[in-house]
């Protein structure tokens, strides 16, 4: 019986992987050099890009864009440069700070 609730419990972790980015996948993509989730660091902390673009229903295609092509004057004198990451996984990692 245990042993059934342990691989019910690992098939549905392994089931959300591949569709959710997370945090391993920004960290993967070197994110995590300049941001934090919940701390300003170099850049905005991703809960707070999270709150200010809640409820923007194209922010999702706006923050990949920004993460592609770079972004500058939003949140300070700092900018960011454009970052290599696939599309796809843009996509992800903005939809993933939006639900932050
Ligand atoms: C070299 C440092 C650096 C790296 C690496 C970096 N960022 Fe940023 N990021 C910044 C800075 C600085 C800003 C604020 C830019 C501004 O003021 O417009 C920012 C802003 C953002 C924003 C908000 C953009 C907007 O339009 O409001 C998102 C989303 C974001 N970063 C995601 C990411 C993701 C995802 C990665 C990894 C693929 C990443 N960043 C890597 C420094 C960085």
């Amino acid at each position: 019986m245990k042993t059934l609730v342990v691989l019910t419990a690992l098939a549905a972790s392994f089931a959300a992987l591949p569709a959710t980015a997370s945090v391993e996948l920004a960290t993967k993509s070197k994110c995590m050099t300049c941001h934090q989730v919940d701390k300003k660091a170099l850049g905005p902390a991703f809960k707070e890009i999270a709150a200010k673009y809640k409820g923007d229903k194209t922010a999702e295609g706006m923050l990949a864009d920004s993460i592609l092509k770079g972004a500058k004057g939003k949140w300070g004198k700092i900018p960011m440069p454009a970052q290599k990451v696939a599309p796809a996984d843009a996509q992800a990692l903005a939809k993933w700070i939006l639900t932050l």
